[in-house]
């Protein structure tokens, strides 16, 4: 064989998915769909052109998550500041939206797919709102994959009307400020009842994170690629899948190859750590005080080497 056919071979989806370990996927993929605009100017086409193609990655996307048995899948499809963008272009990805829900509302009913839609709901136009609403209601009861779209969404207004909300039930007397966890304050997010995403993509060469789901990819691994997102394909997905898989999530703890007589797997478990200076060695102590080396680092002098620095914060 050619090492041209080899490659090709090699590269194929089916070769891709045969490396993917199910039992290990991410229980959460969110991405950040970048690029169709430059997609549509390297062909010479319109803009609008490029969102359209879009919607035919973001669907294949959804299958494939759903196929493999990924739970949840997130999609950022407009941010609150793309309402900045000419009149023209936002009122053609108003249609789109609602082309995409006409389009894929009887399939998504079909195959348990349950949507979700999070973001500023009511500043989209009133016949996307009312069919968003129908299609949520409709697809709730559906619980092997959920689909989210993020529309008219921004990670800090999320966090800051989350906050308000908390100011409110705090007056009321529904929270108690003083206690207030992590945990009680995710659930004033629109992701309450989602888990965080494990696996955060973007495409398009870009690498930032534009005010998307700001709280919640505290811990996620981020994944980018130059590949626009008319062309991420099932064999890109299936890559960065394969790519999530070869990392080492410590979540903060240890990984497991490193000594530690307790492996701090769910962190929620642990809510609160503290560090503690014994015999001058640095200890991390769990709020059970059950003692779990951590780094034994001499905190005699400062340290010096910028990367010990770093390893402590991780
Ligand atoms: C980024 O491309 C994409 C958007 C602003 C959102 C639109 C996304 C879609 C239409 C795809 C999926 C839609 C649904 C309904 C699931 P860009 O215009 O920012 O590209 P550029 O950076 O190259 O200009």
């Amino acid at each position: 064989m050619y090492q041209a056919d080899l490659e090709k071979v090699h590269n194929s989806a089916e070769i891709l998915a045969d490396q993917l370990r199910i039992d290990a996927l991410p229980q959460h993929v969110a991405i950040i769909m970048d690029g169709n605009g430059r997609w549509a100017l390297e062909r010479g086409y319109s803009r609008i052109a490029g969102h359209r193609a879009g919607v035919e990655s973001a669907r294949e996307t959804v299958l494939l998550c759903r196929d493999l048995g990924i739970p949840a899948l997130t999609l950022y499809a407009f941010s609150l500041e793309n309402w900045k963008r000419p009149q023209e272009e936002v009122a053609l990805l108003m249609e789109l939206f609602t082309e995409f829900f006409q389009q894929h509302c009887r399939q998504f009913l079909q195959e348990g797919v349950r949507l979700r839609v999070i973001g500023r709901i009511e500043l989209l136009p009133k016949p996307v709102q009312i069919m968003i609403r129908e299609l949520e209601r409709a697809t709730q009861a559906a619980d092997q994959f959920t689909l989210t779209l993020a529309l008219s969404y921004s990670g800090r207004d999320e966090i800051l009307s989350a906050v308000n909300k908390i100011v409110r039930d705090t007056e009321k007397g529904l929270v108690d400020r003083h206690s207030l966890n992590e945990a009680q304050f995710a659930q004033y997010l629109s992701t309450a009842d989602l888990p965080d995403p494990d696996l955060v993509i973007r495409t398009s060469g870009e690498s930032r994170v534009s005010n998307f789901l700001l709280w919640q990819i505290a811990y996620s691994e981020l994944y980018f690629t130059k590949t626009l997102w008319p062309d991420f394909s099932r064999r890109e997905l299936l890559m960065a899948l394969i790519d999530y898989q070869a990392r080492d999530r410590r979540l903060g703890g240890l990984s497991e190859n490193k000594e530690c007589p307790e492996q701090i797997s769910d962190v929620s478990k642990h809510a609160e750590f503290f560090y503690e200076e014994k015999d001058k060695e640095a200890y991390r102590v769990t709020s059970s005080l059950e003692k779990c080396w951590y780094q034994p680092v001499s905190l005699a002098s400062e340290p010096q080497d910028p990367s010990l620095v770093s390893s402590w914060l991780d």
